[in-house]
């Protein structure tokens, strides 16, 4: 059973994509153990909450320092003793000592065609403001490990979308989220969880 826990920073659609594929079975051989926020007022904590999932905030604004903060994340992380750590619009920098401590067990979603739109800056509605000025057709989404660039990860997997005339970023987050973002993330934690994913030369592939 894959020990599962969901760092999030705001509304929790994904998150609540998750939870939905594993009640109906999407996802398989999973259980979500715990949701982490670094944002009190994050509605995602109130999703875990209405399914039972212990959930917890930890805030940078409680320390006094970014080095006890991320002291404390890692603590909190770790006493949930996580197979994999999924983040779900979370919008801290993950520290460097959280990223070798679960090597190739943390996961990012992002909502674009990784390496369209994405590294620094790009987040939220950001990507899609830059793709509607850019006046790309196709974005999408991906998922990805994280190692200690941003969005620089090896990829698992991704999904296209069409953009439509008088799309706002509004309009096309919200596309984007719906067709390729909770399609694509429990599908990649199911197959992390049947151990379906090889890594050859550094690029990831389902068996
Ligand atoms: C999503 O658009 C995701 O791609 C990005 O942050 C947003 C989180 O939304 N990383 P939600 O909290 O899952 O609704």
């Amino acid at each position: 059973m894959l020990r599962v826990v969901v760092l999030v920073s705001g509304g929790g659609t994904n998150l609540q994509a998750i939870i939905d594929a594993v009640s109906s079975g999407t996802i398989t051989n999973t259980e979500i153990v715990g949701v982490i926020s670094n944002n009190k007022n994050a509605y995602a904590l109130e999703r875990a909450a209405k399914h039972g999932i212990k959930n917890v905030c930890i805030s940078p604004k409680d320390f006094a320092s970014r080095a006890e903060f991320n002291e404390a994340l890692l603590d909190t992380v770790n006493q949930f003793e996580a197979d994999l750590l999924v983040l779900a619009g979370f919008l801290v920098v993950i520290p460097e000592k959280m990223i070798e401590s679960y090597r190739n067990r943390i996961i990012n979603i992002h909502p674009s065609l990784i390496p369209s739109f994405c590294g620094t800056g790009f987040y939220g509605l950001k990507v899609h403001e830059a793709a509607l000025e850019k006046g790309v057709k196709v974005v999408g989404a991906t998922v990805h490990f994280v190692d200690e660039g941003t969005d620089t990860g090896a990829i698992i997997m991704q999904k296209a979308v069409g953009v439509q005339k008088g799309d706002t970023p509004e309009i096309l987050q919200r596309r984007v989220m719906e067709q390729a973002e909770w399609i694509i993330l429990p599908q990649a934690i199911d197959l992390i969880a049947n151990d379906k994913l090889e890594i050859i030369d550094g690029k990831v592939w389902i068996k």
